[in-house]
């Protein structure tokens, strides 16, 4: 991990230190270069950190869900207009929609993220179509999302430790922490995921997210006494 942290800094550091130094000797393109690097290795960094700050989150329980009402197809097409905007062919998509949906009131920013991870693992470790499937789940009150890719999907040896932590089959620039993040995200949610493979012998992932409402929706009104309670406790304990 320290190696993660710091392979990336000391070429942010090192592009910068020479460009500053060599700034008159560089033509416009090895500078655009340099930098492109910079900002890409800038990226990983920020990236990482923000994984490691979930996970410690995740390990200490104190992950936290805002949930809304969220517009799953629409996240589902954002993702995908996203991976055609950074240079994935659109052909390589496929999104099947279910209609009409269970509400979905989930964190939305907690789900781009779930989603983000598993269309982006799809196109780096994957090959080939990637099928997007949102529908009613078939064994609970709420919705289940599909990733299918058409690469070589997980070893069946693999497939117990793809959402452990660190845990990488490949060297394709990874950190090993998405899957993990992944599953903590869609079990905070209350939700489960779980991998397989697909129908083209590539990956598949499947999560369901459970119907749910809102916590002050959910909160009976005794809870909220209670909550008033513990307040005046505390405000009365510190005098
Ligand atoms: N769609 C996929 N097809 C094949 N292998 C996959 C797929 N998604 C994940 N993996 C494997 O699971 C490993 C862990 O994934 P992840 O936790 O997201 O880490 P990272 O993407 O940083 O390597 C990957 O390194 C890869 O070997
Ligand atoms: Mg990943």
């Amino acid at each position: 991990m320290a190696h993660e942290l710091r392979s990336p800094l000391t070429s942010v550091k090192g592009f910068t230190s020479t460009m500053l130094r060599r700034w008159e000797r560089l033509t416009d393109a090895q500078k655009r270069l340099m930098l492109e690097t910079v900002e890409a290795d800038a990226d990983r960094v920020t990236r990482l950190i923000a994984e490691l700050l979930d996970i410690s989150r995740m390990d200490a329980g104190r992950l936290e869900v805002k949930r809304q009402v969220v517009d799953l197809p629409a996240m589902v097409r954002g993702q995908v207009d996203r991976m055609v905007a950074t240079g994935q062919p659109a052909e390589r998509f496929r999104v099947a929609l279910a209609s009409p949906l269970p509400e979905v009131w989930a964190d939305p920013d907690r789900l781009e993220q779930v989603l983000s991870n598993l269309v982006g693992n799809a196109v780096r470790h994957g090959a080939g179509t990637i099928d997007l499937v949102v529908a009613a789940d078939p064994d609970g009150d709420g919705v289940a999302v599909v990733v299918d890719d058409e690469g070589e999907g997980i070893p069946a040896e693999h497939i117990g430790v793809v959402f452990t932590k660190f845990w990488r089959g490949s060297r394709r620039g990874g950190t090993g922490l998405g899957l993990y993040v992944v599953r903590g995200l869609v079990e905070a949610h209350g939700g489960r995921i779980t991998v397989g493979a697909s129908p083209a012998g590539g990956a598949r992932f499947r999560f369901t997210l459970p119907a749910a409402v809102p916590d002050f929706v959910q909160l009976p009104p005794t809870a909220l006494v209670d909550r008033r309670r513990g307040a005046d406790r505390r405000a009365t304990s510190r005098g």
